[in-house]
């Protein structure tokens, strides 16, 4: 007998004091089934002030360990084990190399500041944290940055090169990679590691032009992971909350095209909305998760098996906390 997964997953939600948790990018059927929904810092904060012990987690795996760190009481699932592919660009060694990096350049450690892409693992987070630096998003990087150079440091970026140089850009900041032709930290206010978005790289400054050329009208919105070329190409340039803002209030006969994940962007579609690629971007890891997955987790709760868990140790939640909570602190 075929199990009706909608109509279980309803059932056991409402025995179990469960969350059901999605992002933006997830399937529509799965995300269908959330209680709480959002981008990657609304989802962040509001895990933290919602009242279950538990939590089902349908994203990648940095959301849900940040939910663990700002929360550590709570048991976390995710219904798949799905690793951002950008997220596993760099760890605690490559971290370690960039700072020695910056120090083999003239920088002394008590003069860098390390802020890191929620988009990365809890122990980057952690060493970030112990470094005295900080968390940011997609929606609050400008904000972080802007406070993290009162301090007189330089910054240390990490692990998307395009977020940080997108950002420093647009601040008239100068910036540089590392790895990638000349970069002296000396010479450069933000320095970024070498990490990126397969995904948001697909979209390229051909499709801007293949867009404006058809319809010279069109608005082009954008995700700052997003390469900087395709980024200065753009109309409007921001998070996925600030896209879905962004898109909802346009005039509906506007024509835009939408450089971002298609999930979301097939959500967001009406008829004058379109996809900034031929290649339809899709996150695999994101869209990994199923409502079978969602059920088996929410399953093994109830049979008291609880399954794919996400355990941190204390000294990672400590310090990765310590990066997260300054994070949050800033309104
Ligand atoms: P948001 O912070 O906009 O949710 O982005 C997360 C992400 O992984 C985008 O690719
Ligand atoms: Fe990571 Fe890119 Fe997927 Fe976002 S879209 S979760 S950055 S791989």
């Amino acid at each position: 007998m075929s199990i009706d997964y909608k109509a279980e997953i309803e059932r056991l939600k409402r025995e179990l004091d469960v969350t059901v948790v999605a992002h933006y990018y997830q399937r529509d059927e799965v995300f269908e089934m959330a209680d709480i929904i959002g981008d990657s810092l609304e989802l962040a904060r509001r895990c933290k002030a919602d009242n279950n012990p538990w939590v089902v987690f349908c994203g990648v795996g940095f959301m849900g360990q940040s939910v663990k760190v700002i929360a550590p009481e709570k048991r976390v699932l995710m219904p798949k084990i799905a690793c951002c592919a950008m997220a596993r660009m760099i760890d605690g060694s490559f971290f370690d190399d960039s700072v020695n990096y910056m120090i083999e350049h003239g920088i002394p450690k008590e003069d860098i500041l390390p802020i890191t892409y929620i988009n990365s693992d809890a122990t980057v987070k952690a060493k970030v944290g112990e470094m005295g630096g900080l968390v940011c998003t997609s929606s609050n990087a400008y904000k972080i940055i802007e406070k993290g150079l009162e301090s007189g440091k330089k910054i240390l970026f990490v692990p998307d090169r395009c977020l940080g140089q997108n950002f420093a850009n647009s601040m008239g900041l100068k910036s540089c990679v590392i790895g990638v032709g000349e970069c002296d930290p000396k010479e450069a206010d933000v320095i970024c590691f070498n990490g990126f978005c397969s995904v948001h790289q697909l979209f390229t400054v051909d499709d801007v032009a293949f867009y404006r050329n058809k319809y010279p009208d069109i608005k082009i919105a954008v995700h700052p992971e997003c390469d900087p070329s395709v980024v200065q190409a753009a109309d409007f340039v921001g998070s996925t909350s600030q896209l879905i803002k962004y898109v909802n209030e346009l005039d509906p006969e506007q024509k835009v095209a939408i450089g971002t994940e298609y999930n979301l962007v097939n959500r967001m579609r009406q008829k004058n909305t379109y996809v900034l690629s031929s290649t339809k971007p899709e996150c695999p890891t994101m869209n990994e998760t199923t409502l079978e997955d969602l059920y088996n987790t929410l399953k093994s709760i109830e049979e008291g098996k609880p399954m794919n868990e996400i355990h941190i140790d204390e000294h990672t939640v400590k310090y990765a906390n310590l990066a997260l909570e300054r994070m949050l602190e800033i309104k």
